[in-house]
């Protein structure tokens, strides 16, 4: 048996969330390969929306084991809301959610630290969601991490001390005061401790062996996109983690040659919070419509997202990257009124076209646009891929041909059920 890959293709929320909720049943497991709680993921069922950060998006199907993988970045205090959410909804999380020993642990120091250090970037900040990601990253290379196995060892607090040392004394080189918020965040976070103590911990690699060797199927969940990719995305504006499908190998201690099928979730439009290039990204009133119809807003930090049309060129590069199988395409419904819609089919840079992706965050990038008719009626209550309006097929077909990829999902709205597989 081998591992399918589920990540985003864009700058995340292309809804990776929603589409693994609709996958897991064909799956024994689920499992997180990198990032932390910048991510968000929405998944929405019986109308209600659920928002999950660090715990994989399987978790609301009791029978399947959901695994945080060693890659992932975890804040205890975060975890703990999140299970918090989870048991008042009737769900005993504890019975099918293990984490692996070696998944790092975020401080309030490093939340701290990296609040301190995107306000020194001033204009060039990256737009991190602080959430502590880089720097718990950096200490993790860095070789002076703490990791999930750590919180059961003797000297855990000599070493959570001694690390804190070390990011009080960065925090006062950024001139960051830290002495009245500190405290607390720590009360907080040494009884979120005794929460995620409560749950096995494992090493993820032994046990997704087993499972694969026992013909049991796992479907491993990215987080971010892949132009967020650490590597791959328009460095420095990027993510800490390597958000591409070689991440999952890495990121849950797996060999590359048991790779399955690589489902990339890819949005009908685009969106990128943060900063960065952004090449398609429309500053007028359809770039409003966008963000309002698609209600665009972090599901982690509520801040805008920005709104673009579809760019082919950073699609076809993503697909290139991670070897893509298939594609599931989302919110192709929040599209319904559109008279026509565009697609970038290359770009234009210092007067030359070009079809390669450009990772340079410098460059100044104008979108080649292709215009499509739009189908301009509502798609979101249909479930049969038949009756999609001949203008979507006809976008769906586009899409397929120059990507030479088969869109195998069709979502058109946030509800499980607003799904059409093919
Ligand atoms: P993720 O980070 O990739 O899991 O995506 P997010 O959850 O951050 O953002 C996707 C947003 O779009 C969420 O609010 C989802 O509920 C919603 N969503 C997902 N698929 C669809 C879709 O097909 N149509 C519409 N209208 N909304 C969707
Ligand atoms: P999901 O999994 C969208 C963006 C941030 C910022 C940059 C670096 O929900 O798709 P970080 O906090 O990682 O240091 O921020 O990456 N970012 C995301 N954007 N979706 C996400 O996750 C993101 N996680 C990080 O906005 O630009
Ligand atoms: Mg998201």
């Amino acid at each position: 048996m081998n591992i399918d890959i589920l990540l985003g293709l864009q700058w995340g929320d292309e809804g990776k969330g929603k589409v693994v909720d609709v996958l897991t049943p064909k799956y024994d497991v689920v499992a997180r390969f990198q990032g932390g709680p910048n991510a968000g993921h929405s998944l929405e069922f019986n109308g209600i929306k659920h928002v999950l950060h660090i715990i994989p998006s399987g978790i609301f199907h009791r029978e399947k084991i959901n695994i945080i993988g060693n890659g992932v970045v975890i804040d205890p205090a975060i975890f703990e809301e999140e299970i918090k959410a989870l048991e008042k909804m009737g769900l005993t999380p504890t019975d099918n959610l293990w984490i692996s020993k070696k998944a790092h642990l975020i401080l309030p120091t490093h939340r701290l630290l990296d609040a301190a250090q995107e306000s020194k970037k001033g204009k060039n900040k990256i737009g991190s969601t602080l959430k502590g990601i880089g720097p718990t990253y950096t200490d993790k290379t860095a070789r002076h991490g703490l990791r999930v196995g750590d919180i059961l060892s003797e000297d855990f607090q000599e070493r959570y001390n001694n690390l804190v040392a070390t990011h009080k004394l960065m925090l006062k080189m950024y001139g960051f005061e830290y002495e009245e918020v500190l405290p607390k965040m720590e009360l907080n976070y040494f009884e979120a401790l005794n929460t995620i103590k409560k749950f096995k911990f494992i090493d993820s690699e032994y046990e997704i062996d087993d499972f694969l060797n026992n013909e049991r199927s796992v479907l491993a969940e990215g987080a971010q996109g892949t132009l967020l990719d650490l590597e791959f995305g328009s460095y420095p504006f990027v993510t800490s983690s390597n958000t591409i499908a070689a991440g999952a190998f890495s990121g849950l201690g797996l060999a590359p040659r048991r790779c399955g099928k690589v489902v990339g979730i890819v949005k009908a439009y685009c969106t990128r919070v943060g900063a960065g290039p952004f090449p398609t990204e429309l500053f007028d009133a359809t770039g409003e419509t966008l963000r309002t119809q698609g209600n665009e807003f972090g599901a982690t930090t509520g801040r805008p997202r920005r709104c673009g049309w579809l760019d082919l060129v950073a699609l076809k590069y993503a697909i290139m990257v991670n070897g893509v199988t298939e594609i599931a395409l989302t919110k192709a419904d929040v599209m319904s009124n559109f008279e026509t819609i565009n697609i970038c089919t290359a770009y234009k840079v210092n007067g030359e076209i070009t079809t390669r992706f450009i990772n340079d965050s410098n460059a100044q990038i104008e979108p080649v646009l292709t215009p499509f008719k739009g189908w301009q009626q509502d798609i979101s209550n249909i479930r049969n891929y038949d009756e999609l309006p001949p203008e979507f097929k006809m976008y769906i077909q586009y899409i397929e041909k120059e990507t030479n990829t088969k869109i195998s999902i069709v979502s058109v709205g946030p509800d499980r059920e607003a799904t059409i597989v093919r």
